[in-house]
């Protein structure tokens, strides 16, 4: 079985021919990060653009690359949501002509369900259900899955995901965008004890986020500093800042899979990529016995290889779409 994934929701255009679900043909992505740059942030019509513009190249590669041709496909597999409407529509649309032209199959694919599926990729063996935690720029979800094609969520953000408060914090630290990488490279030579920063608490479900308050406290000791004539040391305050967000994913949900039963856990999103989050996580799971997953680096962020995968789960269930396939630009993924 051969599934092609196209990926267009935020900043990369993406694609990837995945063969029986687990084994990744090929995977092209054309990153449009140092054009948003400039702006400090993803300008939505920017990536829009770039998208139409790319698109055929990319996907043209992702087919080359695998030897494979539009006939030789079971499906083609997008993701419509969440995301940059605009963005998102691009690689709909794109997808919706490759499936007339060639009569095959469309597969839509949940972007979060994606993230999820790298760890398919990096882990041969690893089978649902088991609790997955996936932080991104966009989301920060606790997540029981129930199957490849079933999930429920059971932790969420109030407000900003892991991903943004990280790239927020790193801008008044005067990092380029996106600045998770860079508290994370800074992180390695700071002290983490430097500072003690807000661990913010979030009325409502045990399990839920909230990253705004920290983010706020990070933003105002820059500023009352500056307003002072003083510094603060950037590696300290990425460490420390690197640490919080740590323990606080880490916290929740390892008490999500106490109370829950789950002595399986998986780690997955953008941030998945960060050195502080995945030891945190690791040694918290190592400590329990729980057994502990999370993908290799160059799958973290988006990519196809990840929408192939979970593209191939979800025609093997029988989810595929018709024309009137939309973008979406919220969904939860206990509305698939
Ligand atoms: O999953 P992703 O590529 O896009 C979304 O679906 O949102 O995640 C991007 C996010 C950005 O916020 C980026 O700064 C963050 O992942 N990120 C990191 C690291 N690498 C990427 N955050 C902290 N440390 C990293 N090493
Ligand atoms: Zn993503």
């Amino acid at each position: 079985m051969l599934i092609l994934g196209i990926e267009s929701s935020c900043d990369e255009t993406a694609a990837s021919v995945a063969e029986d679900c687990r084994r990744i043909r090929s995977s092209v992505i054309s990153t449009q990060i140092e054009e948003h740059k400039k702006y400090g942030g993803v300008v939505p019509e920017i990536a829009s653009r770039r998208h139409c513009e790319n698109i055929l190249g990319v996907t043209k590669k992702a087919l080359d690359d695998a030897g494979a041709t539009l006939a030789d496909l079971d499906g083609i597999a997008v993701t419509y949501a969440p995301g940059l409407i605009g963005a998102l529509l691009v690689g709909v649309n794109f997808a919706k002509g490759l499936a007339m032209a060639s009569g095959k199959p469309l597969i839509p694919v949940h972007h979060i369900a994606g993230h999820i599926a790298t760890n398919y990729l990096s882990h041969p063996k690893l089978e649902p259900p088991y609790l997955c935690l996936v932080a991104s720029g966009g989301h920060s979800h606790i997540i029981e899955v129930l199957s490849y094609t079933k999930f429920r969520v059971v932790g969420r953000t109030h407000d900003d995901a892991a991903g943004e408060c990280f790239d927020k914090c790193a801008r008044a630290m005067g990092f380029p965008y996106p600045g998770g990488v860079h508290v994370d490279a800074a992180a390695q030579k700071g002290d983490p004890t430097a500072f003690k920063l807000p661990h913010p608490a979030v009325a409502g479900s045990e399990f839920d986020f909230s990253f705004s308050g920290l983010k706020t406290a990070v933003i105002n000791m820059l500023h009352h500093a500056d307003q002072k004539g003083e510094t603060i040391d950037r590696n300290d305050l990425s460490a420390s800042l690197q640490q919080t967000i740590s323990q606080i994913l880490t916290d929740k949900t390892v008490r999500a899979a106490e109370a829950l039963g789950y002595k399986k856990i998986a780690l997955a999103g953008g941030v998945s990529a960060n050195s502080g989050v995945r030891a945190a996580l690791s040694e918290a799971c190592e400590r329990r016995g729980y057994e502990f997953f999370m993908p290799e680096k160059s799958l973290c962020g988006d990519n196809g290889a990840m929408i192939a995968c979970q593209g191939s789960y979800n025609f093997l269930a029988g989810i595929t779409a018709d024309e009137s396939l939309n973008a979406v630009a919220t969904l939860s993924m206990d509305q698939i």
